[in-house]
């Protein structure tokens, strides 16, 4: 599946990677934000990161 030409796999995986960079910078408050946002993103997150899953691996 494509978005753009793009994999939606592969665009799913580069998010899944900001995301988790951004939880343990913001989890370790050596990026300071306000703490709500901490935890509605790392909830977007494993939603993010099961549509990833699910889609690569229907598409083997
Ligand atoms: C994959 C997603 C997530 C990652 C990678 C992540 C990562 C982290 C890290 C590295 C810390 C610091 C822990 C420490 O220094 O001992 C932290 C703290 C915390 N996280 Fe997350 N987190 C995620 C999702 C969430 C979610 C979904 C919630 C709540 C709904 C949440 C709530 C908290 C709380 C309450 C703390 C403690 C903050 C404090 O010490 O003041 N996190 N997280």
């Amino acid at each position: 599946m494509t978005l753009a030409g793009i994999s939606l796999v592969l665009l799913l995986g580069i998010i899944n990677l900001i995301l988790v960079v951004f939880q343990v910078s913001t989890g370790k408050k050596w990026l300071k934000v306000n703490f709500t946002w901490h935890r509605r993103l790392g909830i977007l997150l494993l939603f993010t990161a099961i549509i990833h899953a699910v889609l690569a691996y229907l598409s083997r």
